[in-house]
């Protein structure tokens, strides 16, 4: 475990840095003692930041293994929310835009590229209004809706379940399918279940065969319900608990691939959306419940949301903002790990076999929307300052892999913190989308610890750890590193020390920008890119200057 990366943020002070610089003071030759300890006290007297102590010694035990980080902590979300599905996914088969049975090629082959695990579609709250039927049949008979959640605008029904699986299918991932609890049925659901899923001459499956597709489709994740604490139908924890036995029980996969085994479909519930008390009871009821449940009702995931946003409505700016900015967002960001604790501390007290996986199917920066856009469409841009975040809340995912078995970051296109933008038939890659991309390695790697004094980034009252990190082994053996240096003035040294295996080498990739909300647009796509950094190992120790507010990636040969 990564003691030093996982403790309390409150406990994180200058402490540390003068521990660094005693450690520093030990080695130093004796000869220079005198001089530099009086020169050295004056820089501490100083109000600045310790700069002299960039250097940070890491250690991974090649030999050890953790919890298997799976893949899907990399999966995405894609609701119906204001370009996400419709000209981020969806163009139509008649567009000029390059596509595939209407699905836009670009993204396609973008998304193909980080391995994207699962997708967890339609929303959001919007699941809560979604009617599958709306969305079947041919396309001029659909019928004409509303999505009163996000903006009032027109859904076309367009893209419904065919659209959305075809899109799974192109990219190489699997369907996260959430079914509507809060102005839906039971029998709603159980039929769409159906219709996806069975391979029996129903008058279901025929309708899906008339449809275009005879052959059963998978669904190997279902959502039952969303925040229904909140957009989801406002519901009391008893009464959720209520509709989740319900769902849970009649929502059935027939697919004869999935009956069994880990192909069966795992059912997620709604859980907590923040440390309010309201939530706490809420994991509390479901959790207590399931301990003891019927064979009639069951899950397999709990879901938490939770956005670096500050408070609702979003103030903070996606772009022109300074380090004042940066630092607090990314002080927000790193609650994550008190989260995560808290509720995995819940469930081990009803569930300390960790059957029950804590689902993250909603994480990810929530700025104040982009000038000019309507609000409703939730438009942000995406900086070198998201790249950070992805990468650390990577990070605490990965560390309580044993739990956390499942993220979805939102939202895949367009919205929030996108790993594409698009606008008509132009696309940019962000920053997000490089840190999924250097981290594919990690995807449904072996988890290794790793020791390192994190130091400390302070700006104003705000102190950080200056250097994050995690350690994994993929299929092959390969080790990887992840390195993120949050501090954006100063690079740093790693010299990593890996035992149980003869390190000779590191090559990889590091993304880092010019300035704190550097970002990639549509003129200039390759300011927020991935460059090579390698390093050989000199006395037996890797060295590794990270540059500042970067992630690095590399593995160890
Ligand atoms: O991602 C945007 C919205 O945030 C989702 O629809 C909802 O579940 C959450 O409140």
């Amino acid at each position: 475990m990564a003691f030093f990366v996982a403790r309390d943020l409150k406990s994180l002070n200058t402490s540390s840095s003068s521990s660094r610089f005693q450690a520093w003071l030990r080695n130093a030759p004796l000869y220079t003692l005198s001089v530099l300890i009086g020169v050295t006290l004056i820089l501490v007297l100083a109000t600045t930041p310790a700069t002299g102590a960039d250097k940070v010694a890491l250690s991974v035990d090649a030999s050890k293994s953790g919890a298997k980080i799976n893949r899907n902590i990399f999966g995405q979300f894609a609701e119906h929310l204001g370009h996400g599905i419709y000209e981020g996914i969806w163009v139509g088969p008649d567009s000029s835009i390059p596509n595939t049975r209407g699905i836009r090629n670009d993204v396609v082959a973008a998304l193909k590229a980080i391995k994207v695990p699962n997708v967890r579609w339609p929303g959001g709250c919007f699941a809560d209004e979604y009617h599958w039927r709306n969305g079947i049949g041919p396309a001029d008979k659909r019928a004409i809706t509303l999505n009163p959640n996000w903006g009032g605008v027109i859904e076309p029904n367009t893209f419904g379940t065919h659209e959305f699986m075809d899109f799974i299918d192109q990219i190489g991932s699997q369907a996260y399918v959430s079914v509507n609890v809060g102005s839906g049925t039971p029998r709603e659901a159980a039929e769409w279940l159906e219709y996806m899923t069975t391979a029996q001459p129903t008058t279901l499956q025929k309708e899906r065969a008339t449809n275009g597709h005879a052959d059963p489709y998978k669904v190997p994740y279902l959502g039952i319900g969303n925040e229904s604490w909140d957009c989801g139908g406002n519901m009391s924890p008893d009464y959720y608990l209520s509709q989740l036995k319900i769902y849970s029980h009649f929502v059935r996969n027939f697919n004869p691939a999935q009956q069994e085994g880990p192909q069966q479909m795992l059912k997620i519930a709604v859980g907590p959306g923040g440390e309010e008390p309201r939530f706490v009871e809420w994991t509390e009821t479901i959790m207590k419940a399931w301990q003891h449940h019927q064979w009639s009702w069951d899950m397999n995931g709990l879901s938490m949301h939770s956005y670096t946003v500050g408070s609702f409505p979003p103030t903070y700016k996606s772009v022109g903002f300074g380090e004042a900015d940066y630092s607090k967002i990314l002080q927000l960001t790193l609650q994550m790990e008190g989260l995560v604790t808290r509720y995995s501390g819940i469930m081990d007290k009803y569930d300390p076999d960790k059957k029950i996986a804590l689902v993250v199917d909603e994480w990810g920066a929530w700025y104040a929307p982009t000038p000019g856009t309507n609000p409703g469409f939730l438009v942000q841009q995406n900086s070198i300052r998201d790249a950070v975040l992805a990468s650390l809340n990577l990070n605490i995912f990965s560390r309580h892999a044993d739990r956390v078995r499942m993220a979805n970051i939102a939202q895949m296109i367009n919205v929030l913190q996108a790993m594409i933008m698009t606008d008509k038939d132009k696309m940019v890659l962000t920053p997000t989308y490089y840190v999924f991309k250097m981290y594919v390695p990690f995807q449904d790697s072996t988890f290794v610890p790793v020791t390192f004094d994190a130091g400390t980034y302070k700006y104003g009252d705000i102190t950080l750890p200056r250097v994050d990190a995690i350690a994994a082994k993929d299929a092959s053996g390969k080790l990887w590193l992840a390195l993120t240096n949050l501090d954006p003035n100063q690079a740093v040294e790693i010299d990593a020390s890996v035992a149980g295996m003869n390190a000779k080498s590191a090559v990889g990739q590091t993304l880092t920008a010019p300035k704190v909300d550097s970002v990639n647009t549509f003129d200039a796509p390759n300011t927020v890119v991935p460059q090579p950094i390698s390093a050989k190992a000199e006395a037996g120790k890797l060295i590794l200057s990270l540059p500042p507010k970067s992630v690095t990636v590399v593995s160890v040969d």
